[in-house]
């Protein structure tokens, strides 16, 4: 998406149009060669020698053209796959070939603050970990950096840390933006050969997860404070692997094996598809699952296709995936007309208001809504502020020479967007009663004012874009895992980046107020990094693990969707530092759920590159793998049952007493055996198993529960959630 973290319009289009495009391309005598990725067997030789395999392979299968030419990476550092330009039969023939486990074709992902952090409680002045937070690396796998960011300035930062493997390549690195690479195999030219950013988007997350701490940040004056990340002394990697285009896949690979080899502690990627793809047939799963069997934690976003049901577009539960939520802090703009009406709407409006007002004027046949305005005459605009039928980027009025744009649309009235003219987005009730104004009054004016910041006491309410779950893939993994801020958020930004979404902006700016689930990712990211700080030998899942059990229950009286809108519940750093015990696990417990979810051995070699085998442990299903929050999806009209088994690692006090509190929706029976857990020593493992049973629900239902773990100074809350099908 151009402007990635705004969800709706043309960047939403675009999402959905370019992969299907790329995909549906049929195969003729001219045909082009196409990227495929290559899954090969288990990783047995050195790099070298695995590239001149690599190269011998596609000898075998290619017709007219070198092997050198058709190969566009060899991932030989933490897992053994190629990616290679192959027509159709060069690609059949492949797959057929020994040591080859499959052969799928690339596709294209799009990407998807600072009040924030103190709006989690997680103030400037928080306790922290200093030499150790500074030997904290996240790789930031994006559209690149804007290295000149008063945000990556690196005064009293020292030099990286000595385990630190990675490289500046074509960008001046410092001491806070230690490694800077770059992935442009599908060769785009309108940006240069370098890790710079272009878009913005890459800039803003990598400033919201370790940007130190820059006073008098505001766009034009909006949202001002202090902008800071999460972790100010931590490092950062970037590898830029989104072009204009969007994010090619085999980058996507190569990006993280890299970063694994580069030796970063936590990967942050606000990027996705706007649906979810099988673990095998996914490049973010695959690299991820190599990450988690490093040590490194993927965290990721949730994707902006919401509010929609089943649009979650990272699932795997090896990664850490989050919803986007509002802070107290929200941007509002308003519309004043010549009678004196005044309507609220939604916009990062940050044109000074006019001393004057303008002509306010529709277009179309007189029926309402009138016309969109993506078609408009220029000389019947110009000067003029108008009223369109439907909400764009706002491109079309400003080419037109529109004073302003007053834009309709009901689904995304939580969250404001950035235009390149004087803009305000109102619901259609609204603009009914505006486009009678219109017609009504002699010489109807308007005026937009600039917008402000006001207080929203209902935050955090998960935004309408958010992604849904449930989880398309493995349904009784619950996703989202987790709500962070990704509502207004303002962060560092490219001069070169595109203020609004569209093309045509000409405001350059260093710090940009935009939302989407690619700024709650980076918040989730940074809090994961704060807990390594503390914990540096911690296990993904741990660290997981203690963000999920301590995060602040959100209210479900605001989210008819409830856990399948927000997780867990909204991010508490602070909390995450000392959860008492965690759910943890390795990369054996996720073989063995795929495996119990009916995966077989050659699916399972693609994501983990090796010949695993599970061993034979009866009726299990993917509510034994051993994940903090519980989902159970059971058939409609039907009576249910079903049983989550659990096991805590004690990471508290040595000798402590656990008792669980459970609070239940009132058509669920939760039950946990036993109720009364003794450690008595760190790092002790107790398991547990929860029953959950109830009569028959609707279709479209879903009934919550927590199960909670309490020590008297812990509270170790995992979220439950039962949930019917639903129909759209
Ligand atoms: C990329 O495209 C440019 C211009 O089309 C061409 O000159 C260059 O050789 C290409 N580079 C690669 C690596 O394909
Ligand atoms: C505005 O006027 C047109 C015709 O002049 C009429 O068809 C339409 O219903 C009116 N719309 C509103 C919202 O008053
Ligand atoms: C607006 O942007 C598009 C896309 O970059 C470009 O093709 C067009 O020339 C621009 N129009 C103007 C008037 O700047
Ligand atoms: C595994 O499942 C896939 C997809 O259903 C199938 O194509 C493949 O043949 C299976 N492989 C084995 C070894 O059973
Ligand atoms: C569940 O019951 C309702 C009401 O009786 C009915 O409309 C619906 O079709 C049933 N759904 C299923 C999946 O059986
Ligand atoms: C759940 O576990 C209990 C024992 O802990 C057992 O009695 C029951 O049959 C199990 N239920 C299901 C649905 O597996
Ligand atoms: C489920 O919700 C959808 C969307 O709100 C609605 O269209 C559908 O009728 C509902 N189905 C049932 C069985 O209630």
């Amino acid at each position: 998406m151009a402007a990635y973290g705004s969800p709706p319009f043309s960047h939403l289009l675009l999402a959905i149009l370019i992969p299907i495009l790329l995909l549906t391309a049929t195969a003729d005598a001219n045909e082009e060669r196409k990227v495929y990725i290559v899954y090969m067997g288990h990783q047995t030789s050195s790099s070298s020698s695995t590239e001149a395999e690599h190269l011998n392979l596609l000898k075998q299968v290619l017709e007219g053209c070198a092997p050198c030419d058709s190969l566009v990476y060899s991932y030989t550092k933490s897992f053994n796959a190629l990616a290679a330009k192959l027509l159709t039969k060069e690609m059949e023939k492949l797959a057929g070939m020994k040591g080859v486990v499959s052969v799928f074709p690339s596709k294209i992902l799009h990407p998807r603050t600072t009040r924030s952090w103190d709006f989690l409680g997680f103030p400037a002045t928080v306790n922290r970990n200093p030499p150790l937070e500074s030997d904290v690396i996240v790789g930031m796998i994006d559209t690149g950096i804007w290295p000149e960011s008063e945000s990556f300035n690196d005064q009293g930062l020292g030099p990286p840390p000595r385990k630190w493997k990675g490289d500046c390549i074509n960008l001046k690195c410092n001491n806070k933006i230690i490694g800077a690479r770059y992935y442009n195999s599908l060769n785009d030219t309108s940006q240069e050969e370098s890790p710079r950013d272009f878009n913005g988007h890459g800039t803003h997350t990598a400033s919201t997860v370790a940007g130190k701490s820059v006073q008098g940040a505001s766009l034009y004056g909006l949202a001002g404070g202090t902008a800071r990340g999460g972790v100010p002394s931590a490092r950062l990697a970037v590898y830029k692997v989104c072009w204009s285009f969007g994010c090619a896949e085999q980058d996507i690979l190569a990006a993280f094996d890299d970063a694994i080899a580069d030796g970063v502690d936590i990967i942050s990627i606000s990027i996705g598809y706007p649906s979810a793809f099988d673990y095998f047939l996914d490049a973010m799963a695959i690299g991820s699952f190599h990450a988690m069997k490093k040590g490194v934690l993927t965290s990721a976003s949730g994707g902006n296709s919401g509010p929609y049901h089943g649009t979650v577009g990272n699932v795997a539960p090896w990664m850490l995936v989050s919803a986007a939520s509002s802070t107290d802090r929200h941007i509002i703009d308003k519309l004043v007309t010549g009678d004196q009406r005044c309507v609220v709407g939604a916009s990062v409006n940050t044109f000074a208001t006019e001393k004057e007002s303008y002509p306010f004027v529709y277009f179309g046949d007189g029926s309402f809504p009138p016309a969109d305005c993506t078609q408009l005459d220029e000389k019947l605009v110009k000067g003029k502020i108008v009223l369109c039928g439907y909400i764009d980027d706002g491109t079309g009025a400003y080419l037109a020479g529109a004073k302003g744009a007053v834009m309709l649309n009901d689904a995304f009235l939580d969250t404001s967007f950035s235009f390149p003219l004087p803009a305000i987005a109102i619901s259609y009730s609204n603009g009914e009663k505006l486009m009678q104004y219109i017609n009504k009054t002699n010489n109807p004016v308007a005026n937009i004012h600039k917008s402000e910041a006001v207080f929203d006491p209902k935050a955090p309410v998960v935004g309408s874009f958010s992604s849904r779950g449930p989880n398309t893939i493995t349904a009784d993994i619950l996703k989202p895992d987790i709500s962070a801020p990704g509502i207004d958020i303002l962060a560092a930004w490219s001069k070169l980046g595109k203020v609004s979404g569209s093309p045509n902006d000409t405001r350059s700016v260093e710090y940009n107020i935009i939302s989407g689930t690619s700024m709650a990712c980076p918040h989730t990211s940074g809090a994961a990094a704060y807990v390594k700080s503390f914990h540096p030998s911690w296990s993904p899942a741990a660290i997981m693990s203690a963000l999920m059990t301590t995060a602040k229950p959100m209210n479900p009286s605001l989210h008819p969707d409830a856990e399948l809108a927000y997780g867990a519940g909204q991010l508490n750093p602070v909390k995450a530092v000392d959860p008492g015990l965690v759910f943890d696990a390795a990369d054996t417990d996720y073989v063995q759920m795929l495996c119990d979810e009916g995966y077989n051995k050659s699916m399972i070699r693609i994501i983990t590159g090796d010949d695993r085998c599970c061993s034979s442990l009866g009726r299990r299903t993917a509510r034994d793998l051993n994940y903090p929050s519980m989902a159970l999806h059971v058939a409609s009209n039907e009576s249910f049952a079903g049983n989550f088994t659990r096991s805590v690692t004690n990471v508290g006090d040595a000798c402590s007493i656990y008792r669980v509190k459970i609070k239940a929706d009132g058509r669920l029976k939760v039950v946990v055996n036993p109720k009364t857990l003794v450690f008595t020593k760190p790092d002790e493992k107790q398991g547990f198993v929860v029953s959950v049973s109830g009569g028959p629900m609707a279709t479209n239902s879903t009934a919550s529960a927590s199960i909670v773990w309490l020590d008297g100074k812990h509270s170790v809350r995992s979220a439950m959630v039962v949930y019917t099908d639903f129909t759209s």
